[in-house]
C-alpha cells in the first residue's frame, strides 16, 4: 500500500491531476473515504488536465456523469452511494462502461463484487489535528495498477 497526505484541496487536485497522466481508457479507480474526503477534489483535478473541471460535480443523484475529454476518450463519473446493493449496478448497465472509457467510482466500496476483476482501490481518511489534511492510500489491485501506483 502506498500513502500520499495532501494538505490542501489544491494539493489533492494536483494528486488527480498527476493521476490523469498516467491513467488510460479502461482503467478504473475506486474512491472509499466519508463524505468530505475529497473524493470529488481528485476527480476534479483529474478532469483539469483535460480542462473539463468545471464539468464535475458529484453524481449523487444521477448515479453517473459522462464527461467527454477528448475526441476518443470520456470520463465515467460514478457516485454510488445511492445504490442499496450491486443488483442495481447492474441494473443500470454500470459494468458496461468499465472498458469504455477512464472510470471514476465515488463509494465503490459499496458494490464491490460488481468491480472489474482489477482496479486502483483509494481509501481517503481525514486527519483529527488539521481539517485540511487528507490521507489517501492507494491499494493497487492487479499488476496494470501496481505499475500505475509505482509512477505516482
Ligand atoms: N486536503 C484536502 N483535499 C481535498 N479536499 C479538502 C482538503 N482539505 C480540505 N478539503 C475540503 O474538503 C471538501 C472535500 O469535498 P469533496 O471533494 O466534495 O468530498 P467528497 O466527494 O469526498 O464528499 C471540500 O470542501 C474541500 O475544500
Ligand atoms: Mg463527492
Amino acid at each position: 500500500m502506498t500513502q500520499i497526505i495532501t494538505k490542501s484541496y489544491e494539493e489533492t487536485r494536483e494528486l488527480g491531476k498527476k493521476l490523469a497522466k498516467i491513467l488510460t481508457k479502461g482503467d478504473v479507480v475506486v474512491l472509499n473515504g466519508d463524505l468530505g474526503a475529497g473524493k470529488t477534489a481528485l476527480v476534479t483535478g483529474f478532469a483539469s488536465f483535460y480542462g473539463k473541471d468545471n464539468e464535475i460535480s458529484s453524481p449523487t443523484f444521477t448515479i453517473i456523469n459522462e464527461t467527454v475529454l477528448n475526441d476518443d476518450l470520456s470520463l465515467f463519473h460514478f457516485d454510488v452511494y445511492r445504490l442499496e446493493d450491486e443488483d442495481e449496478f447492474y441494473a443500470i448497465g454500470g459494468e458496461e462502461y468499465f472498458d469504455k472509457g477512464i472510470t471514476f467510482m465515488e463509494w465503490g466500496n459499496t458494490i464491490k463484487s460488481a468491480l472489474p476483476k482489477e482496479y486502483l482501490e483509494v481509501n481517503i481518511d481525514k486527519d483529527d489535528e488539521d481539517e485540511n489534511v487528507r490521507i489517501f492510500n492507494l491499494l493497487p489491485h492487479g499488476k496494470h495498477y501496481d505499475d500505475i501506483v509505482e509512477r505516482i
